[in-house]
């Protein structure tokens, strides 16, 4: 059966500039040593939340990474970006799981410790969701993140996420089942938009 496709789907993948100083660019567009090196500087804090940082220790396994999103990204099924911010990669955030049969998607991000608490995140994911919504056609993006993940609740909830629910036992969080806290924005509710 023929997938349904994204009829605005963009050819290449956008350069979403928020600030004047930081943008959103495909993750493949960085050297995977750029990656590499934030994994690396901030390990321990980011896989406390984001267990897949585990499979990314080396150069071959960033490439892969990158080829990965950059299929994903031709098949319609992602859009993933690095936060640049001063010319530093300091953070990846992404669309995925994108449905252009039902016009959803989900969203994920993660920012390096020096860089969080600055409003990156959340200007990045407003410039994101709103790209979702105008330039895909999107009418829910969905986030979910491990309950007792405080700082990210907190950035869903302020960028105007709404909580549907909890999915109990929803992953394998390193030693343990955890439950996950599901959110969401719609195309009805209002756009985040920028503060500060
Ligand atoms: C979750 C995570 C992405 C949040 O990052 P963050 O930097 O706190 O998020 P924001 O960009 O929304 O920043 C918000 C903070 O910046 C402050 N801020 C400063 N200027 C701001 C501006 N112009 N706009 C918005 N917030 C601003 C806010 O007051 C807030 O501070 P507070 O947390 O002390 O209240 C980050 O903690 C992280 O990467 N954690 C590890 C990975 C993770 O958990 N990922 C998500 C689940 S998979």
């Amino acid at each position: 059966m023929r997938r349904t496709l994204f009829p605005d789907y963009p050819s290449v993948m956008p350069t979403l500039q928020f600030r004047a100083n930081a943008h959103l660019t495909s993750l493949w567009t960085a050297a995977p040593g750029e990656v590499l090196d934030l994994f690396d500087r901030d390990r321990e804090r980011l896989r406390a939340w984001c267990p897949w940082v585990d499979g990314c220790r080396s150069l071959e396994s960033l490439q892969e990474v990158m080829a990965a999103a950059r299929r994903d990204f031709d098949e319609q099924k992602a859009l993933w970006f690095v936060i640049r911010h001063r010319d530093a990669v300091v953070g990846v955030m992404g669309l995925y799981d994108l449905r252009a049969s039902d016009r959803r998607s989900s969203i994920a991000c993660m920012v390096e410790e020096a860089h969080e608490g600055l409003g990156l995140v959340y200007d990045a994911g407003a410039a994101l969701t709103c790209y979702g919504m105008d330039a895909l056609g999107l009418i829910r993006i969905e986030a979910q993140t491990a309950a007792e993940n405080r700082r990210g609740i907190k950035t869903m909830e302020r960028l105007g996420f709404r909580r549907e629910g909890v999915l109990r036992c929803a992953q394998w969080l390193h030693d343990r089942p955890v439950d996950n806290v599901v959110y969401s924005l719609t195309a009805q509710d209002p756009r985040p938009r920028r503060i500060g």
